[in-house]
């Protein structure tokens, strides 16, 4: 799943990964059960791999500062566009950063993200995060690249750092990624040398899924974990 392999599904429009609604897990763990929305100001989530994602939106209008990360510029462009945000542009080495809300976006935290490679994103880019939402980055990849993604997070990471990630786990034999299975184990061989880990929930959502059960399934779970950098 190298860069390439994305762009052409964004050119093709082939983003079936892109939901319309807000990720229920974001609204229940940074809303419902998450700090005060007063406290939230001092907070910056990281969101890898952003795609358009809602839930950017979401976590910039519950007052939340977002920094994405997305290879595509017509992902970038088309969040920013489809969500009515006037946006700035900056040209930043080989990569550009894509900035709104401080203008006249004014019930809006900022928004920043970043246009490049998750690969080539250094420490000083994760200066002020606090927060990690990883939804669809992880189970993204197959696993070398997984691989290469924990270690990258970890080593972007300082200590304290938190982390919702939500997985998808199912029989990898019967369908071929992306999305890839990630099991339990996986998550610890990835994550347990740099990260506390913790399970928070799952569910089995095959029923509400009739696109995965076309392409095979029986059986699809989805789990939750919080991960903190040690
Ligand atoms: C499965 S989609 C998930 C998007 C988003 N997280 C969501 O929930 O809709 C994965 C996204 O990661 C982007 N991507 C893949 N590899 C990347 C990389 N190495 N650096 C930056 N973005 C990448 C793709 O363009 C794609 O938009």
């Amino acid at each position: 799943m190298e860069i390439d392999f994305w762009l052409e599904r964004w050119d093709k429009n082939e983003t079936g990964f892109h939901q319309q609604a807000v990720n229920p897990y974001l609204r229940l763990f940074y809303g419902q059960k998450g700090p005060a929305v007063e406290q939230r100001e001092k907070l910056k989530v990281f969101v890898p791999l952003c795609g358009k994602s809602k839930d950017m939106l979401w976590l910039s209008q519950n007052n939340y500062r977002v920094f994405g990360v997305e290879c595509s510029e017509k992902a970038i462009k088309d969040f920013f566009e489809e969500n009515a945000l006037n946006y700035k542009f900056a040209k930043k080495d080989q990569h550009a950063l894509y900035m709104a809300g401080d203008m006249d976006n004014t019930r809006l935290a900022p928004i920043d993200v970043f246009q490049g490679d998750f690969f080539a994103l250094q420490k000083h880019d994760l200066d002020d995060i606090t927060d990690i939402f990883d939804r669809a980055a992880l189970i993204a990849l197959p696993q070398d690249m997984r691989e290469r993604y924990a270690k990258k997070m970890a080593e972007l990471q300082k200590p304290g750092i938190r982390t919702l990630l939500v997985t998808l786990s199912y029989d990898q034999s019967d369908m071929n990624g992306p999305p890839f299975s990630v099991s339990e184990e996986n998550v610890y061989d990835l994550y347990s040398n740099d990260f506390s880990i913790e399970k928070l929930c799952f569910k089995e959502i095959i029923d509400d899924q009739p696109g995965f059960k076309g392409r095979g399934l029986n059986s699809l779970v989805e789990t939750v974990y919080k991960l903190v950098r040690q």
